[in-house]
């Protein structure tokens, strides 16, 4: 486990670097060009900051920092299909995202995303329920629960 979380942070720092280079290089030839584009592939590949939003309707869309949530948990915790994913396996692997089963989902009692429900919507059993139980033990911690905290209020 202390292993794979070394491995997690050597390989992140790797991509931070290789992001820091292309940033400092703005007169890129077409070559350095194209190798930006790789890696402009690698960071969709395993996304820092995420905007949930295929369900927002009556709700704000919701500002996930997925990054920091490696700390957290494991890849398959969450992706709970995606049997062997790893920070290392990612790059291999199709992530089919949370969406592609929740949106529409086959089986009725399938937690479904436009649930407001905290048990019948997926990303409230998810996220709302590892929250709820750190937030047990550190009561000082930023873990969001409530509402607005997910959902800002739009401004009028
Ligand atoms: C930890 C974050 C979090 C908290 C806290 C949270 N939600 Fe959500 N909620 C989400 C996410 C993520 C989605 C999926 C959004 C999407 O797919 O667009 C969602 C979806 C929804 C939806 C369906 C989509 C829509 O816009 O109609 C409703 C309704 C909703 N939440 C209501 C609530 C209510 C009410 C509360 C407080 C009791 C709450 N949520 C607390 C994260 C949260
Ligand atoms: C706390 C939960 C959580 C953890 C831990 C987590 N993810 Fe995610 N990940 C998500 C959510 C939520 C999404 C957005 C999916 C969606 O919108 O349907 C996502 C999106 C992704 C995507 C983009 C999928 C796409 O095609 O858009 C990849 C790739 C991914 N995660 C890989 C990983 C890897 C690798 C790890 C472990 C190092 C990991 N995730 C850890 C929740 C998590
Ligand atoms: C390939 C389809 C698929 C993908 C991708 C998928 N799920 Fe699911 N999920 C399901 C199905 C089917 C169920 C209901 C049966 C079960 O529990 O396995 C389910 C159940 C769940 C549950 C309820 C588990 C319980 O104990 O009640 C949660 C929470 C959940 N998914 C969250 C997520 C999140 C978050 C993601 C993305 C990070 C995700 N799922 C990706 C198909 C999927
Ligand atoms: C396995 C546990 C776990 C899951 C699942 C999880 N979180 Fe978290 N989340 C945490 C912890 C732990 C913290 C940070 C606690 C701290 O630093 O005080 C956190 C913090 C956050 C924060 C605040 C970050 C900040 O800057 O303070 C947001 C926003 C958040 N989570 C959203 C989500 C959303 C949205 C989901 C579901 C898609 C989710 N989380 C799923 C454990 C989890």
């Amino acid at each position: 486990m202390r292993k794979l979380f070394l491995m997690t942070i050597i390989v992140l720092t790797a991509m931070a670097a290789l992001v820091a280079f292309a940033g400092d290089h703005p007169e890129a030839t077409e070559a350095t060009e194209a190798t930006e584009a790789t890696e402009a592939t690698e960071a969709t590949a395993l996304p820092e900051d995420i905007t949930i939003d295929a369900c927002a309707d009556t709700k704000a869309a919701v500002e996930f920092p997925h990054k920091a949530h490696f700390e957290y948990a494991t890849c398959v915790d969450c992706h709970h299909t995606s049997e062997g994913l790893t920070a290392e396996t990612a790059a291999d692997m199709e992530v089919a995202t949370c969406m592609s089963c929740h949106l529409e989902p086959e089986e009725a009692e399938t937690p479904k995303c436009s649930e407001k429900s905290t048990k019948k919507n997926p990303y409230h059993i998810n996220c709302i329920g590892c929250h709820k139980t750190y937030l047990k033990e550190h009561e000082d911690s930023s873990a969001p629960k409530k509402c607005a905290a997910c959902h800002p209020k739009p401004a009028e």
